[in-house]
């Protein structure tokens, strides 16, 4: 059976790298690996601490590519690997251009598609933008769904979708964080940790496309005055997307008690992450990783498609309103009680063992 993993983004590479490395370990499967470097750098610090070497690099990035222009190319560039490897299955994760585009331009060459993290759902079209519509093209496009939920799956059920082709696996986000948390807490890091003294440590990240612009700049302004009390050191690992770089360099470059980086390899920021006093983030991959290391998290968006961890307590939808971010961050950091209450360590994405399952679970087709 050949097997043709593709994936193009940083959070792509970190789930289904444990996919790909258990692919490798089985007997009858030829595993390939094709990356469309829908990222550049933030894709090859996966690559390198997975020890992953991809047969096909498309390497498309190009500075602030449009949705179109990357779209188009990863069909363009994806077509003719997929004519010359005739693999049996195709298998993508999540829900990025590389994701739609790979999962249809299989469909169209009669490629069997497997769809990792299938059936997260908003049912809002534009949050997030264009993730809700790429992985619902996916799902369409797919033979077997590898739901991380019962809830997932369910969403998948009311579509309609055959209940023999959706497998309730976990997220192999987890078996990707079981790999790197029990590693040594790298330099960069205790450094790091070491000059925050008595400060706690809030930790940022923010990149979803739906806020671009103003809602960016609002939580700018928020995190400088929530930074403001003194008490707190916010490190915000900066997206090397334009439209992230530019408005947070510039309002918050300078300002007191923040310290901005380049993005981070994963294993330093699972570290960071652990060692939180909470998080802010827009992201839906440290929307599944935080709840397990039980730090508390503030989600800088509207609505989310993990309401499993917000029903587990640990994670709050607080959108991008100035006023609610700062009320929200300053409650759970004056109160510890509210604090304690949401720092419950829960893991609603599973054991660590969903890679085993989705290559049983091929195999078995
Ligand atoms: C993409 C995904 C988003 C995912 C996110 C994870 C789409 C439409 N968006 O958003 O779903 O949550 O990745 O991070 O698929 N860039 C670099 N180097 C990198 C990566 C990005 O310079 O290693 C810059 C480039 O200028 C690039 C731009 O960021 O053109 C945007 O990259 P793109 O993948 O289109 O969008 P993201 O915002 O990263
Ligand atoms: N991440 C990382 N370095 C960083 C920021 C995030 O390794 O500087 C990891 C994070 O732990 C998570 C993944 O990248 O596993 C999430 O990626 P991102 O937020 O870019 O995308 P999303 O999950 O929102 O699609």
């Amino acid at each position: 059976m050949k097997i043709l993993s593709i994936f193009g983004t940083r959070p792509e590479a970190i789930k289904m790298a444990p996919v790909v490395r258990e692919l490798a370990k089985r007997k009858g499967i030829e595993s390939r690996v094709c990356v469309t470097a829908q990222h550049r750098e933030m894709l090859d610090q996966v690559l390198s601490l997975f020890e992953i070497e991809p047969d096909v690099d498309l390497n498309l990035m190009r500075p602030n590519q449009s949705l179109a222009q990357i779209t188009a190319s990863v069909f363009t560039h994806l077509d003719p690997v997929l004519e010359k490897m005739q693999p049996d299955w195709v298998l993508v994760q999540g829900d990025t251009t590389t994701v739609m585009s790979a999962a249809l331009n299989a469909y169209y060459r009669r490629i069997k598609v497997g769809h990792v993290e299938a059936g997260l759902r908003t049912h809002n079209k534009w949050e997030p933008f264009p993730e809700e519509v790429n992985r619902r093209v996916a799902g369409v496009a797919a033979d077997l769904h590898f739901a991380p939920t019962r809830w997932s799956k369910q969403n998948l059920l009311k579509e309609g979708v055959n209940k023999e082709i959706v497998h309730v696996t976990g997220n192999p986000v987890i078996d990707a964080l079981q790999f790197v948390a029990e590693e040594k807490v790298p330099e960069k890091i205790s450094s790091l940790l070491s000059k925050l003294e008595a400060k706690r440590l809030v930790l940022v990240t923010a990149h979803r496309r739906e806020n671009h612009g103003l809602p960016l700049e609002k939580i700018c302004i928020a995190l400088k005055e929530i930074a403001a009390r003194g008490d707190v050191e916010i490190v915000y690992p900066v997206h090397l997307n334009p439209n992230v770089q530019e408005p947070v360099y510039r309002l918050l470059a300078n300002a007191p008690n923040i310290t901005l980086l380049e993005p981070l390899e994963y294993l330093p920021l699972v570290h960071l992450m652990k060692n939180a006093d909470l998080i802010l983030t827009d992201s839906g991959g440290i929307q599944e990783e935080a709840p397990a290391f039980g730090v508390p998290v503030l989600v800088l968006r509207d609505v989310t498609e993990r309401p499993e961890g917000v029903q587990a307590g640990t994670l709050k939808l607080v959108g991008t309103d100035k006023e609610k971010i700062i009320r929200e961050a300053n409650y759970l950091l004056n109160d510890r009680i509210a604090h304690a209450a949401m720092a419950q360590a829960v893991n609603p994405f599973g054991d660590g063992d969903a890679a085993i399952k989705i290559v049983n679970i091929l195999q078995n087709f």
